[in-house]
């Protein structure tokens, strides 16, 4: 099976974890696009959906699903029934690191703002320690060098993704190298950094259930 395929699989996997009449939180990247594409076949039994990007509000809307502003579905209900997104690596305690696509700060107030997390993934995203895939932080662009050095100093090699842009305006610092053997603690430790907006560390708001995709079929963690 492709990788492509397994990622298909969890897509559809995950509509068993979207309750009829709420509203519902929607991330960003490949196999989120797919359960975009799968919901549709149920979009009339949903209330809505918030959107962990641009890229998602428009291929939800292009859908006909409707797609509310955050601020306003936090008036409606006190959280989002459910957040469905994938991630670039999980390890075994659920913690993830995100935002491949550069959503990461969308996806984390999302994420926060659901009663659980529900995380898509195909198994070659499974790591014994997160920190093999560059790690995104979203920063404020007057802050680029000051962060770079902090990412230094804690033995990463910061690279400024070229030619990007985030949905709030600012740039994205890559960190490759790290070990991250305390995701809790490096998370903070980053965010602590002025300039920092957020870094793709999900300690905090790791995933409450993953569904990994895998040769043999959609298993759950
Ligand atoms: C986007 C993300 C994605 O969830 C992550 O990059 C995984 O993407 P894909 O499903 O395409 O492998 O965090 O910011």
């Amino acid at each position: 099976m492709t990788q492509d395929e397994m990622k298909q699989r969890v897509a559809e996997a995950a509509l068993e974890y979207v309750e009829a009449g709420t509203i519902i939180g929607v991330g960003t990247g490949s196999t989120a696009n797919k359960f975009i594409d799968a919901l549709a076949g149920i979009k009339d039994s949903i209330r809505g959906t918030v959107a962990s990007s641009e890229a998602t509000a428009e291929r939800l809307r292009g859908h006909g699903i409707p797609v509310l502003d955050l601020n306003d579905a936090l008036a409606e209900v006190e959280r989002l029934s459910v957040y469905v997104d994938g991630a670039d690596e999980f390890d075994p305690g659920r913690n993830l690191t995100k935002g491949g696509g550069g959503a990461l700060t969308r996806e984390k107030i999302t994420a926060a703002a659901s009663r659980r997390f529900v995380c898509i993934v195909d198994e070659t995203k499974r790591v014994e320690h997160l920190g093999g895939f560059p790690l995104p932080i979203e920063v404020i662009p007057m802050a680029r060098e000051l962060v770079a050095a902090k990412a230094r100093g804690l033995g990463g090699e910061p690279a400024l993704r070229e030619g990007f842009t985030t949905d709030n305006g600012n740039i994205i610092l890559d960190v490759h190298g790290l070990v991250i053997r305390d995701p809790l603690a490096l998370e903070d430790e980053l965010n602590s950094v002025p300039g920092v907006v957020t870094n793709g560390i999900f300690a905090h708001q790791k995933a409450d259930i993953i569904l990994m995709g895998t040769a043999s079929g959609v298993e759950r963690l």
